[in-house]
């Protein structure tokens, strides 16, 4: 649905260089809600902003729903982008229009006839629950509404893919996750593509089916959420399972175990005690719902340097899940 290719844009400012996109390649599939996360300036504002071509790459490949945007112009180009709405963190409503006005706008502008108009309105304020705000101006209604008046305006062209900058920031968290159901909804109920970006785990963790992590302009991991999880090293992974950095003592061995699914139900603490005869030293962990499925993930401690452990860590390993093993600090001479 959404097919990025080597793309780049480098801003010229007062002599400055800044490559805020670079050589980036990204797919989204259809009707998936695919999450971009990255710290403040990692480029994913831009990013977001060359798949509908607001911003205009200096490189690459833009395809969305089959059309390479890039190689359209004119009415086609304006069509193209018709189909692609999008959200942003500050809203940006007209604050001298009601709900329905706000709504109305981009109609107006494709030209729908005024009763066509009333009619799509009406429909649009009942998918995203104003039905009742309609004649309410934005400084009478609440973030969390006038984020879902952004969307209900987002999604006036019949798009079929989403463009999310950082819609649920501005939003406290009992109303982000409100915001985030209903883009889930509209994601179900619409089969809408929907491609986000956030700097918050917490949303990849409710809505996101694949993500990918930006950093200085790249993307530095990307993929299905549940398969990133248990990617040995994935920086998603260790984002989601906060653990402090570890520090093993010398003469013993300190590994992250993550487990999914059913593998979450199998006593591998006490299969491993039991059947190699160690204790097992828990060091932290935690266990999280992604999209149904339970991942989580353990540090644990057994004594011996990993050298003696092998066969424990291959067991581990045998049974499914991802074992990181910490490396040791060098022992005090
Ligand atoms: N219009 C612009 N002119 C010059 N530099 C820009 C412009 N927009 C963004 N940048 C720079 O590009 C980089 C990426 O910015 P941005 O895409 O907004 O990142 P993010 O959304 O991840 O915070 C930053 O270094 C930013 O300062
Ligand atoms: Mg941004």
């Amino acid at each position: 649905m959404i097919q990025i290719e080597k793309l780049s844009k480098v801003y010229r400012d007062r002599g400055r260089q800044v490559t805020a996109v670079d050589a980036v390649d990204l797919s989204v599939r259809a009707g998936e809600v695919h999450g971009v996360l990255g710290r403040s300036g990692a480029g994913k504002s831009t990013l977001l902003r060359c798949v509908n071509l607001l911003e205009r790459p200096d490189a690459g490949r833009v395809v969305v729903d089959g059309q390479d945007l890039l190689a359209l112009s004119g009415g086609r180009l304006r069509k193209a982008r018709q189909r692609i709405g999008m959200i942003h963190q500050h809203f940006g409503l007209l604050s001298s229009r009601t709900v329905a006005g706000n709504v109305a706008f981009p109609l107006e502008v494709m030209g729908v006839p005024r009763a066509e108009r009333a009619e799509r309105v009406r429909e649009l304020l009942g998918l995203v629950g104003l039905t009742e705000h309609a004649a309410a101006y934005p400084a009478q209604i609440s973030g969390g509404q006038k984020q879902r008046v952004g969307i209900a305006r987002a999604l006036a062209g019949r798009p079929n893919v989403l463009l999310s900058d950082e819609a649920t920031s501005a939003l406290d968290p009992e109303t982000t996750a409100s915001i985030l159901e209903l883009l889930r909804d509209l994601n179900r109920r619409l089969g809408l593509t929907i491609l986000l970006i956030t700097h918050e785990m917490d949303v990849v963790k409710r809505i996101c089916d694949s993500a990918a992590i930006m950093r200085d302009g790249r993307i530095t991991e990307s993929g299905p959420v549940r398969e990133l999880l248990m990617r040995p090293g994935s920086e998603l992974a260790r984002g989601l399972f906060p653990l402090p950095p570890p520090r093993p003592r010398p003469g013993t061995t300190v590994a992250d175990v993550t487990f999914e699914g059913d593998s979450a139900d199998r006593p591998f603490v006490s299969s491993l005690a039991r059947d190699f005869a160690t204790d097992v030293n828990i060091l932290g962990g935690a266990v999280e719902d992604i999209g149904g499925t339970r991942i989580g993930r353990l540090r644990v401690e057994l004594p011996g340097g990993p050298a003696a452990n092998t066969a424990q860590l291959a067991h581990l390993r045998g049974a499914g899940l991802t074992v990181e093993v910490h490396e040791a600090e060098e022992a005090p001479a």
